[in-house]
């Protein structure tokens, strides 16, 4: 099989760090989320994968997370038969065949506008691609605004520079009547010390930003509401990590603190 060749800047280039710690996964004997998909996309793209040098807590917290949104999604489709679905900073992100939604769900994908493109390539055709940088307003012009949306971000937050993230927020918000935000949180110092991850260090990310009180976005001035923080490090899923991850998360659950600066899922409503 040809494999593909991307040309990606050091931003763009994370979208396979997140595909590929899916991909392992998938690998695995006991996977957490088990996304094939996402496996036959990282065999079908020409990069050295290897230089991730991905560690099993990245690719089980990376999994975890993918399957708690992924259930938060499903919830609010059921829920809400008519609702959109905005993937923010897709990247080559398979959740909407994981999440399969019912014929009356919109699901749009947004990303910049050559990593929307590159989706055709690899995925079936089931959302809207929207070419934006999240940083800009406008691009929510077109999109319904008298329907709940389920917004989902998976992965986005440290990369938004200043206080962009509040923005677009704030904006989303505005646009839509009602409905729900769900992110993967990162406190300050996780947001802080990725930079220095060697993942990260090789890819060359530089900014990071996270916020340490789940509450802290009801302040953002965007009407929301913390429904829900998910500290993943007690999830049942914990399980199937391979050992020593495994003892390790369980001796951090004992501590909210330490869980927090683990992977945290956060849902919101407005
Ligand atoms: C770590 S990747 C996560 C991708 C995907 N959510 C996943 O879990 O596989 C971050 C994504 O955010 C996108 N992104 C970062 N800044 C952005 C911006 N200003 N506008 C649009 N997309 C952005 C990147 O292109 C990349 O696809």
């Amino acid at each position: 099989m040809q494999r593909l060749r991307l040309r990606l800047d050091p931003l763009r280039e994370t979208l396979l760090l997140t595909l590929y710690a899916r991909a392992l996964d998938a690998g695995l004997a006991h996977p957490i989320l088990g996304d094939a998909h996402s496996a036959g996309i990282a065999d079908a793209i020409d990069y050295d994968f290897a230089k991730l040098d991905l560690k099993p807590s990245l690719v089980c917290g990376t999994a975890l997370r993918a399957k708690k949104l992924d259930e938060a999604v499903r919830r609010f489709a059921d829920r809400h038969p008519d609702a959109v679905v905005l993937d923010l900073g897709c990247g080559l992100d398979t959740r909407v065949l994981r999440c399969d939604p019912p014929p009356g769900v919109d699901w749009y994908d947004v990303d910049f506008p050559d990593v929307v493109d590159l989706r055709p390539r690899f995925l079936p055709d089931r959302s809207v691609r929207i070419g934006a940088d999240l940083t800009a307003p406008g691009w929510l012009g077109p999109l319904p605004r008298d329907r709940p949306a389920m917004i989902v971000a998976e992965g986005l937050l440290p990369f938004l520079p200043g206080d962009t993230f509040q923005r677009m927020t704030r904006e989303l918000t505005a646009h839509f009547r009602t409905g729900e935000l769900a992110i993967n949180g990162y406190t300050r110092f996780a947001a802080w010390s990725m930079r220095y991850h060697p993942t990260i260090k090789a890819i060359g990310i530089t900014a990071a930003q996270g916020f340490d009180d789940p509450r802290e976005p009801e302040t953002w001035d965007a009407g929301l509401r913390l429904v829900e923080e998910q500290l993943l490090a007690r999830a049942p899923e914990v399980a199937d990590f391979p050992q020593p991850l495994r003892a390790a998360t369980r001796l951090m659950s004992h501590s909210t603190t330490l869980s927090r600066q683990g992977t945290r899922v956060l849902r919101y409503r407005f």
